[in-house]
């Protein structure tokens, strides 16, 4: 039976007088990897924002493994097993990748057996290996991302947060990334929670995707309803752009529940 390992309920967000999260109620169950999807605006780092303790949340939960967490610093929320991957990356670029990758490890008092957990992660990011001299900031756009997904994996999370992975790389690097992605899903079991704009990349490695629209979630479903429904991303994330690109046939009734 599926656990669930992240409840978010009912959870609103401010910037200030301006409320960028309504009431968001999603749950990503141990082991899954689970996208929302959303447009430009729709909320989707606010969310990841607020969930990693970066933002405080004005009203509702965060609960890992049952334990509400709402109210906990951002370090002790990554102690408690959650990773954060920025969108942007946000890695440090006048730091080497190996000390990029060591900050990933501060909250970690183990620090002996870090370095063997460091070459379970060179596993999966041989680009990093023979760079990891080198300055961050020299990096390509590719090579960061998988850098900033390293640094959170040293944590050794039990659920990791992704801000739009694929975000300015080529087809090609979002395919490698989301495909590292669903690997150390598999083999290292890590619970994925994935942000995107681009519905269909994120759809084909999620088992089910919700719809952020405007700070509330206006539909949810398993990854194969979802990628189902025709144009989805016209359907699902151009509507708020252009409302005559669905024709009215999209109708918010949660039926998939
Ligand atoms: N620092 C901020 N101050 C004020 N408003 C913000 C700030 N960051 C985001 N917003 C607003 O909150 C809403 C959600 O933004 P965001 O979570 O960044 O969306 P997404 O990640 O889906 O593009 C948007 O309307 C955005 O303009
Ligand atoms: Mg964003």
């Amino acid at each position: 039976m599926a656990e669930p390992l992240l409840v978010v309920q009912n959870l609103e967000t401010y910037y200030g007088p301006v409320m960028a999260l309504r009431g968001v109620s999603i749950e990503v169950n141990r082991g899954e990897i689970v996208c929302v999807l959303g447009a430009n605006g729709a909320g989707k780092t606010t969310l990841l924002r607020t969930i990693s303790g970066i933002l405080d949340a004005h009203k509702g939960q965060v609960a890992l493994a049952g334990k509400p967490v709402t109210t906990f610093a951002p370090e002790a929320i990554v102690r408690e097993g959650i990773a954060h991957v920025p969108q942007g990356r946000e890695v440090f670029p006048l730091m080497s990748v190996l000390d990029n990758l060591m900050l990933g490890a501060y909250t970690r008092r183990d620090r002996s057996s870090i370095m063997q957990e460091l070459d379970v992660i060179f596993n999966y990011f041989p680009a990093l290996v023979e760079r990891q001299k080198q300055l961050a900031g020299t990096l390509s756009g590719g090579q960061q991302q998988m850098l900033a997904i390293a640094r959170a994996l040293i944590m050794r999370p039990n659920i990791m947060l992704l801000d739009e992975p694929g975000l300015g790389l080529s087809p090609k690097l979002v395919a490698e990334i989301y495909q590292i992605i669903t690997r150390l899903n598999q083999d290292l079991g890590v619970t994925m929670l994935v942000v995107e704009q681009n519905a269909r990349t994120a759809l084909e490695v999620s088992s089910r995707g919700y719809v952020l629209e405007l700070g509330r979630v206006v539909f949810d479903g398993s990854a194969a309803q979802l990628l189902d429904t025709a144009d989805i991303q016209e359907f699902f994330l151009g509507a708020a752009q252009n409302p005559s690109a669905t024709g009215g046939r999209w109708k918010r009734k949660k039926t998939w529940r």
